[in-house]
């Protein structure tokens, strides 16, 4: 009881204190654990990311080796996961794939559910971390009506999803490094951004004292949204809709500004960035050079870049301080490796997870959590009596 306010959105609301990420929305700075995201990007590994939000400093040579050992040991899904892929129809969103196999992971490990054992929360975070890749590739391969590739445990962690993903059991697949380079690059760029509706949704499944899996099942469905990552496929049907409609960018931004059927133009604005996302600085520089290295041509991109330069020179845009965000561009750089639209968001929940963990984990040991109950502004019926019968 006592004074409540009222805040949809939670846009003046902290729900928590956290360390571990740090942003300035109006000067387009992101850091993780105080380092900056570009250094992270141009010279850090997504697990060494990993480490650095789970535990707060960088590994030693020592820490990486053994956690990159623990998570390659435990790629591999119980068998029982077959039946499970199986069971889901071949139209089924990798997103909704993913996040029952998060929930089923706390089946299969009735004895990693207890939030306050350290030990069990170490082994869960492990077991999250290596086994969401399988599932997000089997994903991949159902939707084909393709055969399951067992998990290669000589293989670095991206080179290991790529080869489930695009691998088949009668041919080698030989993984290209510089493909391995740019998505665990994109992978570092997801890895965490603070209070977002997933992580938030994670912190709060977790007040309850739920399990880590299911707390990060919640999170996946969160992500799904196309407000939230679900933008990263938004983004690409949107271009792509430009593009066979003639590729009338103006007409296209013109619609936007006066909100014709609420269109939207995806993979802008950003509530907490008023100024250019800085990840998103990143990914439009490393998009041409991906196209470049692999020898990919495509319209998409020229149309994304002139759809930015039109928006940003736009008042409507300027006034409201709307810039490109994170996935912008990330979309383009997807296709090109040959990944399908609607399994981009997913590629985004395998980036967010050790944000997800490390969150979850500050959470848990922060004395001052409670559990996650906002309050409301009632404007219903005052007292009324059920009519006599
Ligand atoms: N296109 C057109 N107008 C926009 C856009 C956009 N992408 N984003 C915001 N606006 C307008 C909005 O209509 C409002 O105008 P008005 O004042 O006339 O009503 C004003 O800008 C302020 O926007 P808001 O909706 O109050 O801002 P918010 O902080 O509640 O929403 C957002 C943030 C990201 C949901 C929103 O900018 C949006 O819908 N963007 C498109 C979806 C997208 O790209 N999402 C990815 C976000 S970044 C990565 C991630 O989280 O996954």
């Amino acid at each position: 009881t006592g004074y409540v306010t009222l805040d949809p959105g939670f846009v003046n609301t902290a729900s928590c204190a956290s360390a571990v990420t740090y942003i300035d929305g109006d000067a387009g700075i992101l850091r993780y654990r105080g380092y900056p995201i570009e250094e992270l990007a141009e010279k850090s590994s997504f697990l060494e990311v990993a480490w650095l939000l789970i535990h707060g400093e960088l590994p030693t040579p020592e820490q990486l080796a053994s956690f990159d050992e623990q998570i390659r040991e435990r790629t591999l899904l119980n068998e029982g996961f077959r039946s499970f892929f199986a069971g889901f129809p071949t139209s089924a969103h990798p997103m909704s794939v993913l996040s029952a196999g998060a929930s089923a992971l706390a089946a299969y490990h009735p004895d990693l559910l207890d939030p306050f054992d350290p030990a069990q929360v170490d082994e869960a975070s492990v077991q999250l971390l290596a086994k969401l890749p399988t599932i997000a590739a089997y994903a991949h391969k159902s939707s084909l009506g393709e055969p399951l590739l067992y998990p290669d445990s000589s293989l670095g962690y991206v080179e290991n999803f790529l080869r489930m993903t695009f691998g088949l059991p009668t041919g080698k697949y030989e993984v290209d490094p510089e493909v391995v380079k740019i998505l665990d690059m994109l992978f570092i760029l997801h890895a965490d951004h603070e209070q977002n509706c997933s992580t938030s949704t994670v912190r709060l499944v977790g007040s309850s004292n739920a399990s880590l899996f299911s707390s990060v099942s919640a999170g996946i469905g969160a992500l799904w949204g196309p407000l939230h990552g679900g933008a990263n496929q938004a983004v690409l049907e949107m271009l792509e809709r430009i593009h066979n409609d003639g590729g009338d960018v103006k007409a296209f931004v013109n619609k936007v500004k006066n909100k014709e059927d609420g269109v939207k133009l995806m993979g802008f604005g950003h509530r907490v960035y008023r100024n250019y996302d800085p990840r998103a600085a990143v990914v439009k520089k490393a998009t041409r050079k991906v196209l470049d290295t692999l020898g990919v041509k495509d319209p998409l991109l020229d149309l994304a870049m002139q759809l930015e330069e039109v928006a940003l020179a736009d008042d409507y845009f300027v006034q409201r301080k709307l810039y490109p965000n994170v996935d912008f561009y990330t979309g383009v750089i997807y296709k090109a490796l040959g990944f399908p639209v609607n399994s981009f968001t997913a590629l985004f929940a395998l980036g967010r997870l050790p944000g997800w963990i490390a969150q979850w984990r500050e959470m848990i040991n922060d004395p001052a959590t409670k559990i996650g109950r906002p309050r409301q502004v009632y404007t219903g019926s005052t007292e009324r009596h059920y009519p006599a019968k």
